[in-house]
């Protein structure tokens, strides 16, 4: 059976591997849109002030960044890089929030050059950063131990085995330490999982979160200026399950905030969220081809989406849903490949694929926006895919692909060398003009 076309934005997936080759990350930018605005709507229906930051991390490039900033967002940085982007996109001081880990004097130094809010993830960092400068708003992610938080998510970001956040223990030697060194603004951190996909998870953390930091404002006598709930925000990866309710998320967690703030003696604090798959999850797609079908011990697709291409298969077993285009009916069992050399390249061991899939057809890997280019890498070679973008009907590439003159020109090379390769690029050149 001939499966219809799978479109991108309203462009065919053929015509875009087409057009600018594979693989390829494509993103749909209505659907970012559509992703912020859902979430942020859900939020500040339920709840008086509201401000939401893009984890850049999810995926850096500045076209994708500047949609989600265009409608609202701020930029949630793990480094002085990404606080560099956020600036690019034209924010600075407190629209940009400070999440980093194993900060070095020069990247608490960056922080406090660019005016952010500082996230801070431990405590044992306070003396150098008040060494350095005095951040005007700050705040501290906690770790609290995995019983006290046990979400009905998996808490992965949270208890012993998590390196984030700070022990409960030294929670209020941190805001002591932040008082006395003159920082009158300051607000809470907590985010203990990742791809939470039940309301209810968000309401528990944020509830764990203020009876932790609830008696310890009281002791120091401070105020929460804001409550950051973090990201953690799922999509739904496997096709069956439901998409996480947002506007569910966030009426349980606006009442969980009134209640626990009044329980507290706390005036209720502006609510944050960082998200980053939520946003741009669903909305990326990788483009590959099926370049052979090997017949061995098993049937095993060969494409040119390798390890390198899409990291989140075999860097932390992730699923992904995987189509042919243009292929339906019968399947059969069948393992999926990328081309480097390593064996845990076979991303898919065994999946249903449709028998009749044949060389050069499309493969679409879904819901890559999320940590996918950003992982990618130029092992054995074969180098960092593009990204197009399309919108409103049209698409235009927003990154390059790699080529061999970036895989060597961060090498620093001897003369013989260097002579070599523009040998090389001129024989290319001569070729090309040659036809
Ligand atoms: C502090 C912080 N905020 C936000 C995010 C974004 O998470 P997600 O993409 O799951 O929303 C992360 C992800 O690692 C994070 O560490």
């Amino acid at each position: 059976m001939q499966e219809a076309e799978i479109k991108i934005g309203g462009i065919s997936v053929r015509d875009l591997a087409e057009q600018y080759g594979t693989p390829l990350y494509v993103y749909d930018a209505e659907r970012i849109r559509d992703n912020f605005r859902r979430l942020s709507s859900a939020l500040r229906g339920h709840y008086p002030e509201v401000s939401v930051y893009y984890a850049i991390k999810a995926c850096n490039n500045l076209e994708i960044a500047k949609l989600l900033v265009e409608q609202g967002a701020g930029i949630d940085a793990a480094s002085p890089n990404e606080i560099r982007l956020a600036q690019a996109l034209g924010l600075s001081g407190e629209r940009i929030l400070y999440t980093g880990n194993s900060l070095s004097d020069d990247d608490l130094a960056a922080g406090l050059r660019a005016g952010v809010i500082f996230n801070v993830d431990d405590h044992g960092v306070l003396k150098r950063l008040f060494a350095l400068g005095r951040p005007r708003c700050m705040s501290f992610r906690i770790n609290p131990s995995s019983e006290d938080i046990a979400t009905p998510d998996l808490t992965p970001f949270a208890g012993p085995s998590a390196k984030f956040g700070i022990h409960p223990r030294f929670v209020e030697e941190a805001y002591r330490t932040a008082l006395e060194n003159g920082v009158e603004r300051l607000g809470v951190h907590m985010m203990p999982h990742s791809q939470a996909s039940k309301p209810e998870s968000f309401a528990h953390v944020t509830g764990k979160l203020l009876d932790l930091i609830g008696p310890v404002a009281r002791k120091l006598g401070f105020q929460l200026e804001f409550l950051d709930i973090g990201g953690g925000l799922g999509i739904p990866y496997r096709r069956e399950l439901p998409p996480l309710d947002v506007d569910a998320v966030a009426r349980e967690v606006a009442a969980v905030v009134r209640r626990k703030c009044a329980e507290h003696g706390l005036k209720t604090p502006r609510l944050v969220m960082e998200p980053g798959r939520y946003f741009v999850g669903d909305a990326g797609y990788v483009l590959g081809r099926v370049i052979s079908i090997k017949q061995g011990y098993r049937t095993i697709l060969g494409t040119d989406i390798s390890m390198n291409t899409m990291a989140r298969p075999v860097m932390y077993g992730a699923y992904h849903e995987v189509r042919i285009n243009g292929r339906g009916g019968q399947t059969a069992p069948m393992a999926m490949t990328g081309q480097v050399c390593e064996n845990t390249d076979m991303w898919i061991s065994e999946r249903e694929f449709p028998a009749e899939v044949a060389e050069g057809d499309v493969v679409v890997l879904m819901d890559a926006g999320a940590y996918g280019h950003v992982m990618s890498y130029d092992y054995n070679g074969r180098l960092r895919p593009a990204e197009v973008l399309v919108d409103g009907g049209q698409s235009r590439l927003i990154r390059r692909r790699d080529t061999f003159e970036d895989l060597v020109s961060r090498m620093c090379l001897s003369e013989d060398i260097q002579k070599r390769l523009r040998e090389a690029a001129g024989e290319a050149s001569g070729q090309a003009a040659g036809g």
